[in-house]
């Protein structure tokens, strides 16, 4: 689903990514950690495309995007969820997942106010809407949710455009626990939907709830690349996180 060979990225001569490889199947969950600065972000740019590497390839889907500017590469599936960035503020929920269903249609479905496809769309943004409790909210203003509704709104809005691969870049930052663990049933109902999921994250007791497979990135490079358990065993995470392989870390 997603092949990514020998990155590169340079800010003025300094290397922020330096040689990152791996591949993601379809329908994988895969969390990628690693220490602040260590590229994490960065490397979420590159394959979305906000980024151009220096060096290295991404394939998406069979076709090579290394140099696809954002659009294009949302259009062949790939979902960037920002933290609350991609959300309409001033629309409904509603709206909001109303204007990504219409995003991948004939524009001519839902012209019209009496056009069958807002009616059809409205009923079906409901649905969404319901996946992460905010049905009650729909005819409410996208403003006025907490930050943790915001997040769930916007991980939704990308799942009614049709995403199939989802990029999550610390989806429960700052968020309440009881909304962390929403966050973390709806990336486990994205992956029974069959979607491919990469997630940052900092708490690898979080992850592991969702994760088959765990990246960590250090100094721009991929440092480990397991399951859950064999990375949490890892010495090599004690030294990255914490400057030695002695302590428990906990
Ligand atoms: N456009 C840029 N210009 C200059 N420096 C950049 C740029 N983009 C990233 N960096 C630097 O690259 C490094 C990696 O940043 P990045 O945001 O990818 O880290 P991260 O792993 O996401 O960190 P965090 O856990 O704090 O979110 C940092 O030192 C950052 O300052
Ligand atoms: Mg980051």
């Amino acid at each position: 689903m997603l092949e990514v060979k020998d990155i590169t990225f340079n800010v003025k001569g300094t290397q922020i990514l330096n040689g990152i490889s791996f591949q993601v199947a379809q329908g994988e969950t895969v969390g990628i950690i690693g220490p602040n600065g260590s590229g994490k972000t960065t490397l979420f740019n590159c394959l979305s495309g906000f980024n151009i590497p220096n060096g290295g390839s991404i394939t998406l889907k069979g076709h090579e995007v290394t140099v696809l500017p954002p659009y294009k590469r949302a259009a062949l599936g790939l979902g960037r969820v920002f933290q609350n960035f991609g959300i309409f503020r001033e629309m409904t929920c509603t709206e909001n997942v109303v204007t990504a269903l219409e995003s991948r249609q004939p524009m001519w479905d839902s012209f019209f106010p009496w056009s069958k496809g807002n009616k059809t769309n409205r009923a079906r943004a409901l649905e969404f809407l319901k996946e992460v409790h905010l049905e009650k909210s729909c005819d409410k203003r996208a403003s006025s949710l907490s930050g943790g509704q915001m997040r769930l709104l916007e991980i939704i809005r990308t799942l009614a455009f049709e995403a199939e691969v989802f990029l999550l870049d610390e989806p429960t930052a700052g968020v309440s626990p009881k909304m962390k663990e929403d966050v973390a049933g709806l990336i486990r109902r994205l992956k029974e939907l069959g979607k491919t999921v990469l997630v940052i994250e900092h708490d690898i007791n979080f992850i592991q709830k969702f994760c088959s497979r765990i990246i960590v990135l250090d100094i721009g490079r991929i440092v480990l690349d397991d399951t859950p358990d064999k990375v949490r065993q890892h010495s090599l995470l004690q030294e990255i996180y914490f400057g030695s392989t002695s302590g428990n870390g906990s």
